[in-house]
């Protein structure tokens, strides 16, 4: 079965340290593997609605909400790259995953059924010398996935704080190199760090 490969974007500015680290893991990927890259400040989504318990959710068939749905529909591998921000994701990318939240509830998706056995992957840029402070973000993808019955291929983590830092991180490049090549078990509560 044809791999392919969702990069969603989730920086608050353009060839960050997290895309620039996304882009050197994904130049292993065998050319085989398809690779679709959606920024999310360039296709923003609307503040999530919480209509769980009033109405049903009603499948987006136009703009941002209908271009992201189908592509995570069609990916065996969803990548979240967000920067750490507050020792978490950002924003853009916390109201995508709050907008599963929606799918899931979504009558005629399925979206719990089509996600599970995929694979959540992250990758993340950070300012703190210290990597443990990103846990509560390899925590949240983590049990997002089991939630969901996915599996789950770890977060690789780059050092840097202005645009291009990164490329000096060199341990973070040589992770990189082998990232996506790695087990990816079906992700399992409690998330363990380390
Ligand atoms: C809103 C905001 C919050 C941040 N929070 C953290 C943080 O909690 N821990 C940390 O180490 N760095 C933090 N940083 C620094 C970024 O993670 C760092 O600059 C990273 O390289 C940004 O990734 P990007 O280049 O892909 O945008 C924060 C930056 C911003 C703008």
């Amino acid at each position: 079965m044809t791999r392919r490969f969702l990069f969603v974007l989730g920086s608050a500015r353009p060839d960050g340290n997290t895309e620039l680290l996304a882009r050197r893991a994904a130049e292993q990927l065998p050319p085989d593997v398809e690779q679709r890259w959606i920024d999310l400040t360039a296709h923003p989504l609307p503040d999530f609605e919480d209509l769980r318990h009033d109405t049903d959710h009603v499948r987006p068939t136009e703009g941002d909400p209908a271009l992201l749905l189908d592509a995570t529909l069609a990916a065996t591998d969803v990548v979240i790259a967000s920067p750490l921000y507050w020792y978490s994701v950002s924003a853009q990318t916390k109201r995508y995953l709050d907008h599963w939240s929606g799918w899931l509830r979504t009558p005629g998706l399925d979206f719990h059924a089509a996600m599970a056995g995929r694979t959540l992957w992250g990758v993340t840029a950070l300012a703190h010398p210290e990597p443990e402070v990103a846990d509560p973000l390899a925590g949240l993808l983590n049990n997002s996935a089991a939630y969901l019955g996915m599996r789950f291929g770890g977060v690789l983590l780059g050092n840097g704080s202005k645009p291009g830092d990164v490329l000096k991180d060199t341990e973070a490049l040589g992770r990189a190199k082998t990232f996506f090549a790695r087990e990816a078990p079906l992700a399992r509560f409690p998330y363990e760090a380390g």
